[in-house]
C-alpha cells in the first residue's frame, strides 16, 4: 500500500494550525491515553461550570455503564451563547442563515441568538416544559430549528430532531418511542424546487396517533395556511411575543440527557440514541476546534442537515461553543443551479466547507464549469463525512475546489459516537485520498477478528473502540438491553461500531463499510429490515429483500427483490405501489433504486435469506456467486440472475 499518494499540509497552513506537527499530535495523544484524567481535565476546564467535576471518568462496558465529569454542572445553551456575550463578544456573528432562495440570507450576532433562545425557553415554559421532558423538532433548516434546540437545552429538555423528509408515520413512531410532551413543526418548508413541504400537514397526520402531544408550536415558514387545531395548536410568533427574554440557564448534571436522536437499526425500529451533556459538549467543541482547525473569525459552513447527527454536533453545538461563526443553508447543492455551493462559498467568503461524498459525486458529474464560475480562494480546509471517499472523488475536490492548496479532513464518525473519532488533523496529518488516517485525542481504537482477537499491525478485520470518550451514546432510550445487544455483547469490553476496518503499514484506518445489515444511501444509513418491511406491507408482496449495489451518486443505491403472493402478478401499478408504500413507512429518501420481481428468494434450508447472492447479482458479478449448493432450492439463482434489473 505504500503506493498510495501522501499529502502533506502546505507550509503557510502548518504555520497557522492548532496542532503543527504529526510529533505534536502523537505527543498530545498519548498523553491523552495515559492519563486521559489530566488530559481531559485540562480540555474540560475551557468550558463553563457551575460546578466543578468531582471525578472525570468511570466506565465499565461489560455493564454498558460510562459517565463523564461525574457530579459536574453545567449547561450547553450557557456554554455556545452566554458565555460568549458576558466575556464581550455579543456582537460578533454567531449564525448565518442561507435560504433556499439564492437571496434570501439572515444573520444572527451571539448576542441575538440567545435574545431568540430566551424567549423561545420561555415559550416552552410557558407550555409545561420542564427539563427531562421530550421535544420533538420536526423542521427544514431554518435559523428556528437551531433556536430550538438551544432553548430545549437551556431548560434540561430533551430534543428529539426527526429529519424533515421523514414520512408522518416515522416522526409518529420516534414521537410515541420516547413519549414527546411538545413538538415544534413549520407551516410548510422550501427545499430546491419543491416551495411547500407539507410539514404541518405531516405533523397533524402524525400526533393524531401521539397521545404524548400537548402543544404543536408552528413556525411560519411559507406563511402558507394550515390547520390550527385550538387548544393544541400555537404559532412560534404569537407566543415569542407574549414572554420576555430573561430565562437563566438550569444547572444540569454532567449526565443529564441532552438530546435523543433515532437512528437505523439493523433489525426493527430505529433506536434513539441518548446523548449527555458534559461529556458531548466537551468533545463536540474540541473536536470542531482540532478538526477544522478552527480560528477566531473563520467562517465554516457544515452542510449537512440538522436533522442528522452531524448537523448537531457540528453545525450547532460544536462550533457555538467555540463562538464560530457556522453557516446552516436551507436548500439543496443543485438549486437554482449546480454552481449554488460555490456562489453559497463566494457570497460569504467561506473558509471552511464539511460535506458528503454524495453531494461532492453529484456536483462532480456536471463538470468542472460550476465551481470555475465562482471565486473559491476564501476556502482554506475541505471536509468529508459519511462514507469512504473514493479517490477520484477526493482528487475532485481537492484540485477544482480546493485548487490543491486546502488539506481534506475526512472524518469518520457514528450517530452513537457524537463527534468525530477517526480523522486527520489538518496541519499535522499527511492524508491518502480515502483513509481517515488517524484517532482524535482519546480515541483507542482496535481491529478485531470475528473470535474478537485484537490484530496488530497492518490488518484488516471489524472496527472496534477499547475505552470510552466523552461524547460516546450512553443508552438507547428506554431499551438499555438494546444498547448492550447492539454495541457491547459481541465483543465483550469494547464498544462495536459495526464497521469494517484496515489499518496500513502507517497506522491509518481505512473505513470498509457496514459489516451489518445496514444501507448507507448518500450518507444515510438505512435498515434493510426496515425497507423490507415497509415493501412488504405493499398489496400482494409475500415477502422482499433488500441489499445494496453500487450508486453513481449515492454511494449505495437500494436493490429490493420482491416475491408476489401466489396468484398475483406484479405490474406498473405495484412498483408504484411499492414505492408508495415506502414513502408512507419511512420517507421518499429510502425508494427502492431497483426492484426486481422473482418467484422465490434464495433461501438456505433452514429458511435463512442468501443476502451474498442477491448482493453479487445486484452489483452484477454474477459469475461470482460463490457456493450456492447449500440453497434449498438451487435453480431460484438461474432465473434471479437472468431477470436482473
Ligand atoms: C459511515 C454519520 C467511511 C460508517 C456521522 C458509519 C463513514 C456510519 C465515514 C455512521 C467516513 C461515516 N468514512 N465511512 N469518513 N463517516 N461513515 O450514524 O459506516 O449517520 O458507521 O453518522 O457512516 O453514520 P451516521
Amino acid at each position: 500500500m505504500s503506493s498510495v499518494a501522501k499529502f502533506k499540509p502546505a507550509a503557510d497552513f502548518v504555520s497557522k494550525a492548532h496542532i503543527k506537527s504529526l510529533d505534536e499530535y502523537q505527543k498530545l495523544y498519548d498523553e491523552s491515553i495515559k492519563n486521559p484524567d489530566a488530559f481531559w481535565t485540562k480540555k474540560a476546564e475551557d468550558l463553563h461550570w457551575f460546578k466543578k467535576w468531582d471525578k472525570v471518568v468511570d466506565f465499565d462496558f461489560r455493564k454498558g455503564e460510562v459517565k463523564w465529569f461525574i457530579g459536574g454542572k453545567t449547561n450547553v445553551s450557557y456554554n455556545c451563547l452566554d458565555r460568549h456575550v458576558l466575556a464581550g463578544h455579543g456582537a460578533k456573528t454567531a449564525l448565518i442563515w442561507e435560504g433556499n432562495d439564492p437571496t434570501e440570507s439572515k444573520t444572527y450576532t451571539y448576542a441575538e441568538l440567545l435574545t431568540e433562545v430566551k424567549k423561545c425557553a420561555n415559550v416552552l415554559k410557558a407550555h409545561g416544559i420542564k427539563k427531562g421532558d421530550r421535544v420533538c423538532l420536526y423542521m427544514q433548516m431554518i435559523p428556528e430549528l437551531a433556536i430550538s434546540m438551544l432553548a430545549c437545552t437551556r431548560i434540561g429538555a430533551i430534543h428529539s430532531i426527526v429529519f424533515g423528509a421523514f414520512s408522518s408515520e416515522s416522526l409518529r413512531d420516534r414521537i410515541n418511542d420516547s413519549s414527546c410532551k411538545m413538538l415544534i413543526t413549520q407551516d410548510s418548508g422550501v427545499r430546491g424546487v419543491k416551495q411547500d413541504i407539507p410539514m404541518k400537514i405531516n405533523a397533524d397526520a402524525a400526533v393524531a396517533e401521539c397521545p404524548s402531544i400537548e402543544k404543536i408550536l408552528t413556525v411560519k415558514r411559507t406563511g402558507h395556511k394550515v390547520d390550527m387545531q385550538s387548544g393544541r395548536d400555537i404559532y412560534w410568533h404569537d407566543e415569542i411575543a407574549k414572554v420576555n427574554d430573561d430565562c437563566p440557564a438550569e444547572e444540569m448534571d454532567a449526565e443529564d440527557p441532552l438530546y435523543i436522536l433515532y437512528t437505523s437499526g439493523s433489525t426493527g425500529k430505529p433506536k434513539g440514541v441518548l446523548h449527555t451533556t458534559g461529556g458531548y459538549i466537551v468533545y463536540a467543541s474540541l473536536t470542531h476546534k482540532y478538526v477544522f482547525d478552527y480560528h477566531e473569525g473563520d467562517v465554516y459552513w457544515c452542510t449537512a442537515d440538522i436533522g442528522w447527527v452531524t448537523g448537531h454536533s457540528y453545525i450547532v453545538y460544536g462550533p457555538m461553543a467555540n463562538r464560530a461563526i457556522t453557516m446552516m443553508y436551507e436548500g439543496v447543492p443543485n438549486y437554482p443551479d449546480y454552481g449554488r455551493f460555490w456562489q453559497i462559498v463566494e457570497k460569504h467568503k467561506v473558509n471552511i466547507i464539511y460535506t458528503a461524498p454524495t453531494a461532492i459525486r453529484a456536483l462532480m458529474k456536471e463538470g468542472t464549469s460550476w465551481p470555475e464560475k465562482h471565486d473559491l480562494s476564501s476556502l482554506q480546509l475541505l471536509g468529508t463525512v459519511g462514507e469512504p471517499i473514493k479517490e477520484a472523488d477526493w482528487n475532485w475536490y481537492n484540485e477544482i475546489i480546493g485548487k490543491k492548496r486546502c488539506p481534506i479532513v475526512d472524518t469518520w464518525w457514528q450517530t452513537e459516537t457524537g463527534g468525530i473519532l477517526i480523522t486527520p488533523l489538518p496541519g499535522a496529518t499527511a492524508t491518502k485520498p480515502g483513509s481517515a488516517t488517524l484517532p482524535f485525542f482519546g480515541v483507542q481504537p482496535v481491529i478485531l477478528d470475528e473470535q474478537g482477537n485484537e490484530l496488530e499491525g497492518e490488518a484488516q478485520g471489524l472496527l472496534a473502540i477499547k475505552a470510552p470518550w466523552p461524547a460516546m451514546l450512553r443508552t438507547v432510550y428506554g431499551d438499555h438491553d438494546r444498547f448492550m445487544q447492539t454495541y457491547f455483547s459481541r465483543f465483550p469490553g469494547y464498544y462495536f461500531t459495526g464497521d469494517g476496518a484496515r489499518r496500513d503499514e502507517d497506522g491509518y484506518y481505512w473505513i470498509t463499510g457496514r459489516v451489518d445489515d445496514m444501507l448507507n444511501v448518500s450518507g444515510h444509513l438505512i435498515g434493510t429490515a426496515e425497507v423490507e418491511g415497509a415493501i412488504g406491507r405493499t398489496e400482494g408482496v409475500a415477502e422482499a429483500a433488500v441489499v445494496d449495489f453500487p450508486h453513481e451518486i449515492k454511494g449505495q443505491g437500494i436493490y429490493a427483490y420482491v416475491t408476489m403472493m401466489t396468484g398475483v402478478e406484479a405490474d406498473d401499478a405495484t412498483i408504484k405501489a411499492i414505492n408508495e408504500s415506502v414513502t408512507k413507512h419511512i420517507g421518499p429518501h429510502a425508494k427502492p433504486d431497483k426492484i426486481q420481481f422473482t418467484p422465490a428468494l434464495p433461501k438456505t434450508r433452514s429458511g435463512k435469506i442468501m443476502r451474498r447472492i442477491l448482493r453479487k447479482i445486484a452489483e452484477g458479478a454474477v459469475d461470482q456467486l460463490g457456493d450456492t449448493s447449500t440453497l434449498a432450492d438451487p435453480t431460484v439463482v438461474e432465473s434471479l440472475v437472468s431477470q436482473r434489473k
